[in-house]
């Protein structure tokens, strides 16, 4: 698939990854549909695309609410026309310990609100906003769906409700890639490792430093190493089912 004129969504393309991706294809004449929740960022980032002669729009919603989703969905097709590639980026953490025990007693587990959180974000979100787009993908006979899932997917302290949702992410990729096949439409996953954004900026700084020490390349990625890796599964036809890891061979 071409990268010009084609309409992507991006899921959390204000900010972070998403925003990265959003410069990178947004440059190569991609037209950009961007969703998040927070409508001030959505603006000024709309406003740094038109300023770079980028086509993007930005649209409002809660990604792990069913009819926000199914609104939002429908209002870009009323926008673009269609939808040829959809990046399903927005995430969030809530990290804790499953239990904390300090001097014999448990002093802290992860809450029901923390697990539900990331659930209802990271992968209850993608299910929602990947079914939508499919049923446009498939009637066109034509799509690409890319799923961030994480390096956490194979488990990392303080990340039960992250590792579960991005390994389910990672699940449903390849479930999604050999159900929509026969309607010309790919999936694929990025599992992204330690990149600097504010996602990463929020973990305490020692911590930071301990994780970045056990990093083979020995530094964090740049968000545009993930937005390149966008870019080569929507051009390369015969990637389908996948997840690919961008981590500086970090094994966790
Ligand atoms: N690796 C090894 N040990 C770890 C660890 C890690 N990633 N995270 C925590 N621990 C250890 C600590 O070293 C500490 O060990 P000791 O008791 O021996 O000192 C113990 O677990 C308790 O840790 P804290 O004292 O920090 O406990 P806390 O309750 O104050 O905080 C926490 C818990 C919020 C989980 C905090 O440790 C933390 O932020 N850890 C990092 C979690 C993480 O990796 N998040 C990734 C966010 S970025 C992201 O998610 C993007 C992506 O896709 C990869």
């Amino acid at each position: 698939m071409n990268i010009k004129d084609t309409v992507v969504v991006i899921t959390g393309g204000a900010q972070g990854l998403g925003a990265a991706m959003a410069e990178r294809l947004g440059s190569q004449g991609a037209k950009l549909a961007l969703i998040d929740i927070n409508e001030n960022s959505l603006k000024s980032a709309e406003s740094k695309h038109l300023e770079q002669n980028h086509i993007a729009k930005g649209f409002v919603a809660n990604i792990a609410d069913e009819n926000s989703v199914a609104n939002v969905f429908e209002q870009i097709v009323k926008h673009f026309g269609r939808i040829d590639a959809l990046i399903n980026n927005a995430g969030i953490t809530r990290d804790s310990l499953l239990i904390k025990i300090k001097d014999g007693k448990v002093v802290k587990t992860m809450g029901l609100q923390e697990w539900q959180q990331v659930i209802n974000v990271n992968l209850t979100g993608v299910f929602l906003c990947g079914r939508e787009a499919a049923q446009y993908m498939a009637l066109q006979q034509s799509g690409v769906i890319i799923n961030i899932s994480s390096i956490s997917k194979n488990g990392n302290v303080g990340q039960t409700n992250y590792t579960a949702a991005k390994a389910g992410v990672a699940a449903m990729t390849t479930t999604w890639a050999k159900e929509l096949a026969r309607y010309n439409v790919r999936a694929a996953a990025i599992a992204p490792g330690f990149i600097a954004t504010e996602m990463t900026q929020a973990i305490k700084p020692e911590m930071l430093e301990k994780i970045k020490a056990g990093i083979p390349l020995r530094r964090m990625g740049q968000p545009d190493e993930i937005a390149k890796t966008v870019q080569f599964i929507i051009e390369n036809d015969y990637i389908s089912g996948k997840t690919i890891e961008v981590d500086g061979a970090l094994t966790l």
